[in-house]
């Protein structure tokens, strides 16, 4: 019998995989090794980064594959963003993990179909172990769960699933149905609300108190003026650490206001949840033991690199009511006592890729103590930069939540009216944030809170350290004056 006469272009012996792989795993090493010493982003334009790239057509033929590597590599160590860097505190992205990127290229290596078990099954049993240990972590009591592609998928597969639970027999029957949350709320909910059919217009926005926190009074209030309305409220939505400032919501009076009212508790823990593996949390973030879904996002305060979020459920039973079918072209079930998890059947993807294993081995190779311990130090990290800017007179500290720090440059000298001074802070930190984020040697983002813009910085950083937060305050306060001596009022460059 005569084998293997096919040629295959993207075929490559174990011989070839191997010296380009060494190569690669080098030019990799090198590159963790020289993250500090790197700026944060090199600032270029879309145009600067479009030119470096190239812009002919899709080549005819095929190139050497070493060739390619190199390139690629070059491209990317050359012209990215690093969010590994332990001055990049912007957003909620976290530094990655370096045993994720071994992870993702074994992954990729094996290739499993973590849709059915029959397809993967070592993947699927990997999985399912580490939505228990992340569950476990957390101290959510979830029957069942899955991993997503992150925050946005994760809350949405809690959303459909108390969209299913609360939906009536006979929809004609019903009034409008409700969904409460916060204006802090990150934006994934009016695209659920868009998408999952009960439209943007279902939102109750419930006002906040002064921490940024949802006002459990107007919520009780809101629910009931709701329901002798004839309406159908249908879920509320905690969230544990706000995008902009990492506010947690009383979790455990949302709890007992959706139990008295028998509505769906879903809780966007996307950044803040993980911090409840701490034995220190306060009990408003413990509190979301008591919601029926949970997302959560290894891919922030877990450090997996891109993408893994994750959807926790209380009932296994709800996930199967949205999301199972039994097509015929399937041959998936399983004659076993327990049969296995088919994960299609828990969410909105059908074939699925292995990210439970960047997730699974990071969380082994750190250990319980070993996140705790690196979310902890986040957290310090964060406190210490609010003290610093406490400390400092051009800086005013603003929010400090998590491993988030708000804060603002305040010249000294200002004589403007209230309003005018307002204005102009809020013009004169901007572009403080417009050079920082384009000159590379730190990186955050911003916040705006009661008409301030605030600079903001979120350590989900495990190379962070303290005399990364004393150079971020150097910077700001160098760029802050030099953009003062221009920009204020009645100065020569204003
Ligand atoms: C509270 C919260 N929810 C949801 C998300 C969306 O997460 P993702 O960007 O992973 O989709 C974020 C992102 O920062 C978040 O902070």
């Amino acid at each position: 019998m005569t084998r293997k006469q096919r040629h295959a272009p993207l075929e490559m012996s174990g011989e070839e995989f191997r010296r380009l792989g060494y190569q690669l795993v080098d030019r990799i090493a090198g590159f963790l090794d020289s993250l500090p010493s790197r700026p944060v982003t090199t600032g270029e334009t879309p145009e600067e980064i479009r030119a470096h790239l190239g812009e002919g057509p899709l080549p005819d033929a095929g190139a050497p594959a070493d060739a390619l590597l190199t390139e690629a590599t070059d491209l990317l160590f050359g012209h990215s963003l690093f969010n590994g860097h332990p001055r990049f505190m912007g957003y909620i992205t976290s530094s990655a993990a370096p045993i994720g990127a071994l992870a993702d290229l074994l992954a990729a290596a094996v290739n499993p179909n973590s849709g059915g078990w029959n397809l993967s099954p070592m993947s699927s049993e990997i999985e399912a172990q580490t939505v228990r240990w992340l569950a476990d972590l957390v101290g959510f009591p979830a029957e069942s769960g899955l991993l997503v592609s992150g925050g946005n998928m994760a809350n949405f597969i809690g959303f459909l699933a108390a969209r299913r639970a609360g939906s009536p027999e006979d929809p004609g029957a019903a009034g409008r149905q409700l969904v409460y949350a916060s204006r802090e709320t990150h934006t994934w909910v009016q695209k659920a609300a868009d998408l999952f059919g009960v439209g943007s217009e279902a939102i109750r926005w419930v006002k906040t108190d002064e921490a940024q926190r949802l006002r459990t009074d107007l919520l009780d209030e809101m629910i009931t003026a709701d329901r002798k309305a004839g309406h159908l409220p249908l879920m509320v939505i905690g969230t544990a650490g706000t995008v902009a400032t990492g506010a947690i919501d009383p979790l455990p009076e949302i709890a007992s206001i959706c139990k008295r009212h028998d509505i769906w508790f879903h809780v966007d823990g996307a950044y803040g949840a993980l911090a409840a593996a701490l034995p220190e949390a306060p009990s408003d973030l413990k509190g979301l033991a008591a919601a029926d879904s949970l997302a959560l996002d290894p891919h922030k305060w877990l450090y997996a690199p891109l993408e893994a979020g994750c959807t926790l459920v209380r009932k296994r039973q709800h996930l199967l009511d949205a999301f199972a079918y039994r097509p015929s072209y399937y041959n998936f079930d399983a004659d076993v006592a327990e049969p296995p998890t088919n994960y299609y059947e828990l969410g909105l993807q059908n074939s699925r890729g292995f990210r439970a294993l960047k997730v699974w081995l990071g969380l082994r190779r750190a250990g319980r103590q070993g996140i705790i311990q690196m979310i902890r130090d986040d957290m310090e990290m964060a406190r210490y930069l609010a003290k610093l800017v406490q400390e400092h007179e051009e800086l005013a500290a603003h929010d400090q939540h998590l491993s988030i720090t708000t804060f603002r440059f305040e010249p000294a000298g200002l004589d403007l009216e209230p309003a005018a001074t307002e204005k102009y802070l809020n013009e004169l930190n901007s572009e403080i944030l417009n050079r920082l984020q384009a000159g590379g040697e730190a990186y955050i983002s911003n916040a705006v809170i009661d008409d301030q813009f605030l600079l903001r910085a979120c350590v989900v950083n495990f190379r962070t350290d303290r005399e990364d937060m004393e150079a971020l305050v150097e910077i700001v306060v160098r760029y802050g004056r030099e953009l003062d001596a221009k920009m204020r009022p009645g100065s020569e460059g204003s």
